[in-house]
């Protein structure tokens, strides 16, 4: 992508306050979901990926489902997908497993699917990252949305997920490319267990590692408009808390690499999501 020099120097001005210093404060995991929302709130993507990801669910057929999200967050996203699953009839058991290690996000899943109300949906939550999740049986659908950024190793993670699959299943990744906003990220974030945060190069590669080949990768193109958000929406974008120093720096970059929006002409920052989808083969076919 090709930068103008505003974007470049922004970007080099905030590289050279961060040059040599302490890394920022991390996002705090009481405020994280919260913050997570009023970031979404300001976007088109959460839409888009409920959409695209429904449309893939549906795919499925209607007999017995077994769904996987790992990083659930407080299933804001989830409950959107399960409620349509559990419209089919005949009436169909779906199991629904959360994964996240933020206690007041699973929390907040498990109320959102039991608001749901339905009978056939048997939900189950573990308060644990990925590695460490008492995870059993296998899915036809095991989901990373927005979650993989953080794990210690990506090619480990997606082998074993591609394990949890039955024969038949899929796994499904939505995760970020190295865009303008993400560039960011890299300059400010903190570490997290002494790894950056994970984009979509890190995880095609880490699909080569683990010797899985996805289909083509499909991009949803969306817009989030950060013009006046507030220091918590503005902390969520970058994945630190900022300090009052950089806090315009960031506001005139994010300016600066602002587009039209897709329905408007108001200014708003790229925010595309990639979707990686491997299939899990059925024994005998190819
Ligand atoms: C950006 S949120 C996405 C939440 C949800 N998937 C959604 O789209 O609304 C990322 C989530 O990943 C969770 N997470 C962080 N590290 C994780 C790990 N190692 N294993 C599983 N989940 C993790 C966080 O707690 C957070 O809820």
């Amino acid at each position: 992508m090709l930068r103008t020099p505003s974007q470049h120097g922004l970007l080099d001005a905030l590289r050279s306050a961060r040059s040599g210093a302490a890394a920022l404060p991390a996002l705090a995991p009481e405020s994280y979901a919260r913050d997570h929302a009023a970031f979404e709130a300001r976007s088109d993507q959460r839409a888009l990926i409920a959409a695209h990801l429904a449309a893939r669910l549906a795919l499925r057929g209607d007999g017995p489902l077994a769904v996987l999200s790992v990083g659930c967050g407080d299933g804001s996203l989830d409950v959107r997908l399960a409620g349509p699953l559990t419209d089919v009839r005949p009436v169909r058991p779906v199991r629904y497993v959360g994964v996240d290690p933020y206690v007041g996000s699973t929390t907040a899943f498990t109320a959102a699917m039991a608001g749901l109300g339905r009978e056939s949906l048997s939900t189950e939550v573990h308060v644990a990252t990925f590695d460490d999740a008492p995870v059993t049986g296998l899915f036809d659908v095991v989901t990373f949305v927005h979650s993989m950024y953080y794990v210690p190793d990506v090619a480990a993670t997606l082998r074993a997920a591609h394990n949890l699959l039955r024969p038949g299943g899929e796994l499904i990744v939505l995760n970020a490319p190295r865009g303008a906003l993400n560039l960011l990220v890299d300059v400010l974030a903190p570490p997290i267990q002494g790894h950056r945060q994970w984009f979509s190069d890190d995880i095609a590669a880490g699909l080569v590692e683990a010797g899985l080949q996805p289909e083509a990768t499909t991009t949803l193109d969306a817009r989030v408009d950060l013009d006046g958000a507030s220091e918590e929406v503005l902390d969520f974008a970058v994945q630190a808390r900022l300090t009052p120093e950089l806090r315009p720096l960031v506001r005139a970059y994010l300016a600066a690499v602002s587009v039209p929006g897709l329905l408007s002409d108001d200014l708003r920052v790229p925010h595309p999501v990639d979707v990686y989808r491997v299939g899990r083969a059925v024994a005998g076919v190819s």
